[in-house]
């Protein structure tokens, strides 16, 4: 990727795109309230010298009205800023959250195994609102008030060089200040957002299994384990309140001892002092005030903009993630026609024979080693060729690594040793809309989206049509299931809509892989939840899938009687293959299993 998007700098350049006409806008707004901040005070002192030392009310209501105009002017120019700080943090924030759902929809798995998903809500929620915070109270506002700071400074030289300097000299003071509370605040916060994720994904599990705890009453325990993040969390944003609550009433008790000193020191000079006026004083006493005004802003803003900071860095640090090379929709360097099917024909058949290792197979593990983020190899030299058409079953007792075949044919997963190629390619390396159209896969664990059946069979994919959904309900039998639902297809399925039963969802996970015909299809465990019966049928419609190539996980084999082969995983490798008849008459781990479940050990 070119462009740099892990840094501050990078990323608002990237979200300040197009937004030119709008900043240079907002740098003129910020010009005119400079000029409005030092205005009137001049004005209110030529009135004292002039009109009110004088006794005379000469263009007494001229300078009246003025001031009031600066005044109103200043309001109105406050109120133009605002609300376009806001509409372009607001145009920044649209395109950040759009960068970040187009940065995770292309990570890794592994990114989601070793992330709670409570820490990717909250990077994409909170988190993401302290970069609008960065960006409205943040940068341009600390940016205004630092023009405003230097156009009072400059007035106020112009009235008198040595009370400026005095009112300057209590700027390092309030500087110091401001760093140590900097420094604080921002340590407090980021531990404040780390246990805020806690919180987050003690939540979130805790939803999921929220089931299971009303089963085995233990409501209390879910309770009791809220309680250390809870306190924890509160602990930390004690720490910032406190931080917050003196910060203001040191910078007051600044300003105070400035203020006095310099009105005591111009009025011991105000009588042999003829360059200095009342009017002087007067004016000079009003600058003061709006230099602290923007001084104690700054200190405020430096909250939000820390908490900004903390927020960022979780940001960038999601957008640093490195995410696999082929963004959606772009194809990889070598031409989809080779390695898409057609849609039908025999020409298929010639589509994947382009390379060496595709003819020795449609799948092919090539001594793979494998492992997960935790650093285990879990596959350990896995050599496995499957020819096209073959219908294989992998079976193997739990935590053999039948799944974790799958994840890597389906290019969830890259290996660590070895190659996998899928129809002559790194399934890795398929776009996500090519992926769908070449292999389809029901994973072992069932997944429904929030949206209707229909959005749940083709996730979205408009160039799926209404008839394919149709006709490949028919198929896996979910047709008998979708006449009893009351809108049919469009009934909205998940939270708050209509609940199918396991069984139900696996054949919609069945019509989901098949519903764009690929030639390739990974089950894992497709039929575990369903009767005899309707996985006969199933079993039934699979055989009929000419020329499909079928990669299935199964704790019973003997439902796939149409099965050329069954190779046995144990342990992260392949310990048996062979037609059924060759390992029923075999000795090994398939024959003593078929031999415990005619003893009637097994189901
Ligand atoms: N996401 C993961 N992160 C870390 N380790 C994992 C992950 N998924 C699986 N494993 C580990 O990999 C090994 C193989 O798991 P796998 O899911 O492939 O087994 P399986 O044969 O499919 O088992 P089952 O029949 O229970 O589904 C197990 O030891 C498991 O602990
Ligand atoms: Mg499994």
């Amino acid at each position: 990727m070119s462009r740099n998007r892990t840094s501050l700098m990078g990323i608002a350049r990237e979200c300040l795109k197009g937004q030119r006409v709008l900043l240079a806008a907002l740098v003129a707004l910020i010009a005119a309230s400079v000029a409005a901040e030092v205005f009137p005070p001049f004005i209110v002192g030529r009135v004292v010298d002039h009109n009110i030392k004088g006794g005379t009310f000469d263009r007494l209501w001229f300078w009246a009205t003025v001031y009031l105009a600066a005044v109103f002017g200043s309001r109105l120019v406050t109120f133009a800023q605002t609300y376009l700080t806001a509409v372009i943090g607001q145009k920044a924030l649209y395109r950040l959250r759009s960068m970040m759902a187009d940065h995770l929809v292309r990570l890794p798995a592994l990114y989601y195994d070793r992330t709670p998903a409570g820490d990717i809500t909250s990077r994409l929620t909170s988190d993401v609102e302290q970069v609008n915070a960065l960006f409205t109270t943040g940068v341009i506002a600390v940016a205004t008030d630092l023009f405003k700071i230097t156009g009072v400074l400059s007035a106020m030289f112009a009235i008198d060089t040595s009370l400026a300097l005095l009112a300057m000299a209590s700027l390092p003071f309030v500087y110091g200040v401001t760093e140590y509370f900097r420094r604080k605040i921002r340590q407090s916060q980021r531990v404040s957002r780390v246990h805020m994720g806690a919180i987050n994904t003690y939540l979130q599990d805790s939803w999921r299994g929220f089931k299971l705890l009303k089963q085995f009453n233990a409501e209390d325990r879910f309770l009791d384990r809220f309680e250390a993040p809870q306190r924890l969390y509160l602990d930390s944003t004690n720490r910032v309140a406190l931080f917050n609550a003196y910060f203001p009433g040191v910078q007051k008790s600044i300003e105070a001892v400035t203020t006095a000193l310099v009105v005591y020191f111009a009025a011991t000079r105000l009588a042999s002092d003829q360059a200095l006026s009342l009017g002087a004083i007067v004016a000079f006493s009003q600058l003061i005030t709006r230099l602290f005004s923007p001084v104690q802003e700054i200190s405020q803003e430096f909250q939000a903009f820390q908490q900004a900071m903390a927020g960022v860095e979780r940001v960038t640090g999601l957008l640093s993630e490195e995410a696999d090379e082929e963004p959606p929709g772009v194809s990889p360097a070598t031409p989809v026609t080779a390695i898409a099917p057609p849609a039908s024909g025999s020409e298929a058949a010639d589509a994947p024979a382009a390379t060496g290792l595709a003819r020795s197979g449609v799948l092919r593990f090539d001594h793979v080693d494998f492992g997960y983020a935790g650093g285990v190899e879990v596959l350990h030299d896995i050599d496995l060729a499957v020819g096209k058409g073959e219908r294989i079953v992998i079976v193997g007792r739990t935590g053999a690594g039948k799944t974790s075949m799958i994840s890597l044919a389906a290019g969830l997963y890259r290996p660590w040793h070895g190659i996998v190629r899928l129809l002559g390619e790194d399934p890795a390396a398929l776009s996500p809309s090519e992926r769908r159209r070449v292999i389809g896969v029901v994973p072992q664990t069932v997944h429904m989206l929030e949206g209707t059946v229909q959005e749940n069979i083709t996730l979205g994919d408009p160039t799926i049509s209404g008839e394919q959904v149709m006709d490949v309900c028919n198929k896996v039998g979910l047709d008998a299931a979708l006449s009893g639902l009351p809108q049919g297809l469009e009934t909205r399925l998940g939270r708050g809509g209509h609940q199918l039963s396991h069984g139900q969802n696996q054949l919609l996970c069945l019509a989901r892989a098949m519903v764009c015909s690929p030639p390739m299809l990974l089950l894992d465990e497709p039929t575990s939840g369903i009767d005899s019966e309707t996985e006969r049928a199933i079993a039934e419609t699979l055989v009929t899938s000419k020329d499909v190539t079928l990669v299935i996980v199964s704790h019973r084999p003997t439902s796939f009687a149409w099965i050329d082969r069954i190779v046995v995983v144990g342990d992260g490798r392949i310990i048996q293959q062979g037609t059924r008849e060759e390992l029923e008459n075999a000795p090994g781990w398939y024959a003593s299993m078929q031999e415990m479940r005619r003893l009637g050990w097994t189901a």
